[in-house]
């Protein structure tokens, strides 16, 4: 309970630790948040506790921007919320996949000269993606620029299906022991699916370089045969990164020509398992952003470890196969948007640690990556200035408008406003 000697107390101690005494709370998040409740089945762990942790911090950050007339509109009260799976309710759940069904279904706005395979709106996502993976994942971009995809795939959801919810994350511990008996992952009609029919010859993922040197096959690897997307029609790859087994060939060498097959996966507990609770808390310990970027990805190799893939690779493979499991279109499976929404939402907890010191953190910002997302700004003496990163371009082409990089760095006011979302 709060009480006048208690608060009194808590101002001391502030200004003890030579902090701005201010009294909070600058807004009413916490009825926000507890009016979105987490399923009791899992107990809040290490990291949703440093999320909620943060939420002062956030809450006085927003108070200095919005004095300063710099949150575009953007409040705690007004920001939408991007729930976990299982916290959503079974209703909330179908709709998602509803929405997902319905954006496949739509006719592709992609160049169908250059994407024949591309045939519905879901596709023109996976065409982005499969012709910029390098862009995308490039030091610089691979957070901001996976906001910013993640969050114009979340509007066509809303805007042109109808959708009323937002992008739902996963929390991979909630699933890493038994990932096929999980509410993600068990096939049932409100879960994202089921595994893959076994298929032998399908191995598992490489991964040289680690010890042991694959993600081992957990059973699957062919056709789903259970849940949402059991009649799901895959239209484009593979591409020459594939990882899948037997695959039908695309009639184009970079995979972007019609190939109509099932969506194939393996789901596998040895990938979930590198992404567990322990190690999202140990990543979000780093307080510079290139440990934090470099663990992510699994570097330095974890030793002594059976899962060290780091958590960027575990989630890609948590049930990946095809074309999940090929880096270039990997968002053709829909729980691509459950991983990299994860990863932004550990993105957004590092930073909340210390809004003001993290937000515009890039990592390696001094390595020179020739690799603009299409080109510098506009702006005449920004094209002459390729040392500040924040500068580049994010040009998503035919998915959206072009905006630079520090837009994306800021889920609470970015993009002129248009970004506006926490994660609960
Ligand atoms: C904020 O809201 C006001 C009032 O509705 C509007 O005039 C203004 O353009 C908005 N600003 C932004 C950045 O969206
Ligand atoms: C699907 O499975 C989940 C997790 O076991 C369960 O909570 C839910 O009731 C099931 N829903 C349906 C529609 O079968
Ligand atoms: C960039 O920074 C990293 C880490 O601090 C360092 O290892 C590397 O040598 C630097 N590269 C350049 C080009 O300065
Ligand atoms: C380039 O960007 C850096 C970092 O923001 C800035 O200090 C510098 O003045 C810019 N140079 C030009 C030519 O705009």
């Amino acid at each position: 309970m709060w009480t006048i000697q208690g608060a009194l107390m808590s101002l001391t101690l502030l200004a003890g630790a030579g902090a701005v005494a201010l009294d909070g709370p600058f807004s009413n998040y916490q009825t926000k948040i507890s009016n979105s409740p987490r399923n009791p089945v899992y107990p809040i762990d290490s990291v949703d506790k440093m999320e909620t942790d943060a939420m002062p911090n956030v809450d006085m950050w927003m108070h200095k921007k919005t004095v300063a007339n710099k949150n575009n509109n953007c409040t705690l009260e007004n920001a939408a919320i991007r729930k976990e799976w299982s916290d959503m309710s079974e209703t909330e759940r179908q709709a998602y996949t509803a929405a997902l069904k319905c954006l496949m279904k739509l006719p592709a706005k992609s160049d169908k000269t250059r994407f024949s395979g591309a045939v519905s709106r879901y596709d023109d996502f996976v065409a982005f993606h499969m012709t910029h993976a390098m862009q995308l994942h490039d030091n610089v971009h691979l957070f901001g620029a996976h906001k910013y995809f993640v969050w114009l795939f979340e509007k066509a959801l809303r805007d042109e299906c109808g959708y009323t919810g937002y992008q739902p994350y996963m929390n991979y511990d909630r699933y890493a022991e038994d990932p096929g008996n999980s509410p993600l992952l068990n096939g049932n009609a409100s879960s994202m699916g089921g595994n893959g029919a076994p298929d032998p010859s399908y191995k598992g993922v490489p991964q040289y370089g680690r010890t042991p040197n694959i993600i081992k096959s957990g059973g699957g690897g062919g056709c789903v045969t259970e849940g949402p997307f059991a009649d799901m029609v895959v239209n484009l790859g593979p591409t020459s990164m594939a990882t899948g087994s037997k695959l039908p060939k695309n009639p184009k060498a970079d995979g972007t020509g019609p190939n109509p097959r099932c969506l194939r996966r393996d789901v596998n507990r040895n990938a979930a398992m590198g992404a567990t609770n322990a190690k999202a808390y140990s990543l979000l310990q780093n307080t510079e952003m290139n440990k934090f970027y470099d663990q992510l990805l699994g570097s330095p190799v974890p030793k002594n470890d059976p899962y060290p893939w780091g958590i960027h690779t575990a989630g890609h493979y948590i049930a990946a196969v095809d074309p999940g499991g090929d880096p270039n279109t990997s968002p053709g499976d829909p729980l691509f948007y459950f991983h990299h929404t994860a990863l932004d939402r550990l993105w957004w907890i590092w930073q909340m640690q210390d809004p003001t010191g993290r937000l515009y953190d890039v990592p390696y910002s001094n390595a020179t990556m020739p690799m603009p997302m299409k080109g510098r700004s506009t702006d005449t003496q920004d094209a002459q200035n390729d040392t500040n990163p924040l500068e580049t371009m994010v040009d998503m082409e035919w998915l959206g408008p072009p905006i630079k990089l520090f837009e994306t760095h800021d889920q609470l006011g970015g993009n002129g406003g248009q970004f506006c979302y926490i994660y609960v």
